[in-house]
């Protein structure tokens, strides 16, 4: 087995009484897809959100490479390639396609006596990102209010590989999409992956997971419930996982005891991972 890339160890985090992770731990190799699986409020967003520097853990440490590192903002996780793509894109609607891949990270010429933005070469590259990723946009000038919501999880997917990432975490990438869409944020994470890149999804989508990932890991009310590799589950046994809240290979655990009932908004809000939604992978080849 080759060292993990990323691995986050015993991660715990409350805000004020609400404890959102209680000793989390969760590892991810170059190349490798994960998907983070949970009910609503498992605290799938929190973990990332703390891998990319937005939260600090109250408690755990994460380590980068074998060593031990902190992050104290977004700035310093993305200084070492770990990029987070968040659920509602956070793009600005008013700048262009380009503007928005690089908005902070924009690429300088230099001048005689000065250093100016290299509009041209922001263009070009923006392009490239986008094709690279197998998504389509508009010509690059566009403002993004005047795109689609697919069109814009492209963006934010390239303005996160702009930067020779290693990492990419993905918060529910193919929510509100129309399914082409869905189909080409899921080649995307495979192409990512044909680059070695490492990508954690965080998806209610179940299909998402099994056609993308390597691994799944599910949590629940803050703790780890199991992991499964994709080649050895199926999307039932996921649901089952998320919904119940519990391994069914812990031995003794079960003891027959059923679904947790009426978990919050939890499962089904909004059609998502319903018992037998997921079971589109066959555990044959
Ligand atoms: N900034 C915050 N302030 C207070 N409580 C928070 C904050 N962020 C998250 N929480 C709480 O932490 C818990 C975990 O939330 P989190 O958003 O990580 O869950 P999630 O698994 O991403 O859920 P969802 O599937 O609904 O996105 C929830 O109880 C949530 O209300
Ligand atoms: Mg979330």
């Amino acid at each position: 087995m080759t060292a993990p890339l990323v691995e986050l160890r015993n991660i715990s985090k409350s805000f004020g009484a609400v404890v959102a992770l209680r000793q989390v731990s969760l590892s991810v190799g170059a190349g490798e897809v994960v998907g983070l699986v949970g009910d609503n409020a498992a605290g799938k967003s929190t973990l990332m959100k703390i891998l990319s520097g937005v939260y600090t853990p109250d408690a755990g440490e994460i380590v980068l490479d074998g060593r031990p590192c902190a992050f104290t903002s977004p700035m310093d996780a993305r200084g070492v390639g770990i990029e987070m793509v968040y659920q509602d894109f956070a793009l600005v609607p008013e700048l262009s396609v380009t503007q928005n891949i690089f908005l902070g990270r924009e690429l300088l010429q230099e001048g005689l006596r000065s250093r100016f933005v290299d509009k041209g070469r922001m263009r070009e590259r923006a392009t490239h990102l986008i094709e690279r990723l197998g998504l389509r946009v508009p010509p690059v000038d566009t403002p993004v209010r005047a795109i689609s919501g697919g069109q814009q999880q492209a963006v934010a997917i390239a303005r996160a590989t702009a930067f020779d990432a290693r990492l990419v975490i993905m918060d529910e990438p193919t929510a509100n999409l129309a399914a082409a869409a869905i189909t080409k944020v899921r080649a995307a994470i495979g192409r990512l992956k044909s680059h070695g890149v490492a990508v954690i999804v965080i998806s209610h989508r179940i299909e998402d997971v099994l056609e993308t990932a390597d691994r799944a890991v599910v949590l629940k009310h803050g703790s780890v419930v199991g992991e499964r590799r994709i080649a050895e589950t199926r999307g039932d046994e996921l649901v089952h996982m998320i919904v119940a809240g519990q391994d069914p290979r812990d031995a003794g655990a079960s003891g027959g005891g059923g679904v947790e009932a009426g978990s919050g908004s939890g499962a089904g809000a909004g059609g998502e991972a319903e018992p037998g939604a997921g079971s589109g992978r066959s555990a044959s080849p």
